[in-house]
């Protein structure tokens, strides 16, 4: 199985991505990390240990990142996630205790001590932690396999008109990310406005009819209320977990290779994913953004994920 380190901030779809991350065979969450996004370090990180104990997830370090972006104040997403970073299903007391290490160093000691090429970074939240990782130990960027990223977007935006949330957050973070040298998938909002969480898919997970499946349920039920009043969907778009699917199985989606860089200093586009889709790609293009999601196939392996963790 490819090793992955989650770098997240649950978050909804945060949760789901670490219950696809858990529950299938093809990847090995070697270590999960927070940062500050959906809500405060503290929020997100209680979060992350309480889906631990719903999934019945042991043996893998979690560890509290940074709680502020570089430059930025701190920016939360109450509208979408509530007060609670995950509000909707109740969440029980966290069980595992968090790894003694700030994330920025277990992300380092995880790449250092595995060999070039074995570690897989998906960060699913701003990208604090990840610059963070990039700047203090440098050697890092050419050890890792590739990142795989849920933000931006190359047509749309969903925190500003043209800004993801998780750039924008962020958005010194994302640009040294972006322009380090190692490989960069872009999971952006095209793509991810495809994971629809539409009823079909509610009805299936429904059936699964386990712990972790009803709390998915819940979660989804609270998220679908949420996006439909804040941002007018009648399905919820389920994003983080998009980033997790393609390092299990790339065909689940289409992605094309464009240089992408992260937009500094504009007074209307701050965080802006600028992408530059003027074919061909030069031959050096590290970065490629997501484009078109196999719908059946991604909803599958949620559900299959689920229905091997079973009863917990
Ligand atoms: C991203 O923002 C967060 O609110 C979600 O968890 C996801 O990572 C979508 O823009
Ligand atoms: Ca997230």
């Amino acid at each position: 199985p490819r090793k992955i380190i989650l770098d997240c901030d649950p978050g909804h779809d945060d949760a789901i991505a670490m219950l696809l991350a858990h529950g299938n065979p093809d990847v090995e969450l070697v270590a999960v990390t927070t940062v500050v996004g959906n809500q405060t370090l503290e929020k997100v990180t209680r979060n992350a240990l309480s889906v631990a104990r719903i999934a019945n997830i042991t043996g893998v370090p979690f560890a509290a990142g940074c709680s502020r972006p570089l430059v930025r104040t701190i920016e939360t997403a109450p509208e979408i996630h509530g007060e609670s970073g995950i509000d909707g299903p109740v969440m029980p007391e966290p069980t595992l205790a968090l790894d003694e290490r700030h994330a920025v160093d277990l992300i380092i000691d995880t790449v250092m001590v595995h060999e070039p090429g074995e570690i897989t970074l998906v960060p699913t939240a701003g990208l604090t932690n990840i610059a963070m990782a990039a700047r203090k130990e440098p050697r890092i960027v050419e050890r890792v396999r590739e990142v795989v990223l849920m933000g931006g977007g190359y047509h749309t935006g969903n925190w500003s008109p043209v800004a993801e949330f998780n750039i924008k957050i962020d958005p010194e973070a994302a640009h040294i990310v972006f322009n380090e040298p190692w490989p960069v998938t872009m999971v952006g909002l095209d793509l991810t406005h495809q994971a629809l969480a539409t009823p079909d898919v509610l009805e299936r997970i429904a059936k699964v009819g386990t712990g972790p499946a009803v709390f998915v349920g819940e979660l989804l039920d609270f998220f679908g209320a949420m996006y439909l009043e804040a941002q007018g969907f009648a399905a919820p778009p389920v994003h983080d977990p998009c980033a997790v699917a393609y390092v299990i199985d790339p065909d689940v989606m289409t992605v094309r290779k464009a240089p992408v860089d992260i937009e500094l200093t504009g007074t209307l586009t701050l965080g802006m994913t600028v992408t530059d889709l003027r074919a061909p790609a030069p031959d050096d293009c590290h970065t490629q953004v997501a484009v078109d999601l196999d719908h059946q196939r991604f909803w599958d392996l949620v559900v299959d994920a689920l229905q091997r963790i079973g009863d917990v």
